[in-house]
């Protein structure tokens, strides 16, 4: 598939896929995006709700590692201990990471050298990116994950229904129920009804919060 780095609508990058019309992130802006539904909507919501410091997240779609970056940005100025899990099937190439210019905009100075480590770092083993934050890369299909009671928080950032239905349906979102732990939470940028209602079959609370720049709503899903 031919793929294409952009540049969106707050002046950060993202990879697009010609024959699918679909990017990594939102065309409005890749930071904007990531900063509102993983951050605002879903860590800080966290932290409020559980007044814990310590969390372990899966991100469903690894990518770029643009959501993990911000979320080891916010972990330090939070105070927060975090396990993180990127689940990926189809990793990002060397000559791509070269072009995103994630780690000198949110950091300019020295955050380029904790974005390359997580880059660098191998896959399928925890390893410390600083002593607060421990990332695992999983090289691996989402279909094949079977954690069980695991994960405080979701990032579920996979290509869109459009374009991949087949990851939106009750058995994934059944899949992450079964891998969170009790009072956690699951975010997304999709704002769908057929995809509410399949994290509701699979016995979420979902709630429809206000979306990124340029995007009505996303969808916040409850395991309480
Ligand atoms: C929207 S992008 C993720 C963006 C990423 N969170 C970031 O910040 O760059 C979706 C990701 O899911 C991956 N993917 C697609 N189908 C997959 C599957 N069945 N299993 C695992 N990864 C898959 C793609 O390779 C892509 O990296």
């Amino acid at each position: 598939m031919e793929r294409k780095i952009i540049r969106t609508g707050d002046g950060s990058v993202t990879i697009h896929l010609s024959q699918w019309d679909e990017q990594y992130h939102s065309k409005h802006g890749a930071i904007a995006e990531a900063r509102h539904v993983f951050i605002k909507m879903g860590l800080e919501y966290w932290v409020g709700w559980n007044k814990e410091k310590e969390l372990s997240i899966l991100e469903i779609g690894f990518g770029t590692g643009l959501n993990a970056l911000i979320t080891f940005l916010e972990a330090k100025k939070l105070e927060l201990n975090i396990n993180y899990t990127g689940v990926e099937a189809y990793p990002v190439s060397e000559n791509e990471i070269q072009e995103l210019n994630y780690a000198q905009m949110l950091s300019p100075g020295n955050q380029i050298t904790f974005f390359q480590k997580m880059h660098n770092s191998p896959w399928d083993v925890p390893v410390a990116i600083s002593k607060n934050f421990q990332l695992e890369k999983q090289q691996k299909r989402f279909e094949e994950i079977q954690d069980v009671n695991a994960y405080d928080l979701v990032f579920f950032d996979a290509f869109g229904a459009r374009v991949q239905p087949e990851l939106w349906t009750e058995e994934i979102f059944a899949k992450m129920f079964v891998a969170m732990k009790p009072n956690s939470v699951l975010v997304t940028y999709s704002a769908k009804g057929s995809v509410r209602r399949a994290m509701q079959t699979a016995g979420f609370i979902v709630e429809r919060l206000p979306g990124p720049p340029g995007k009505r709503e996303m969808l916040r899903a409850l395991k309480k």
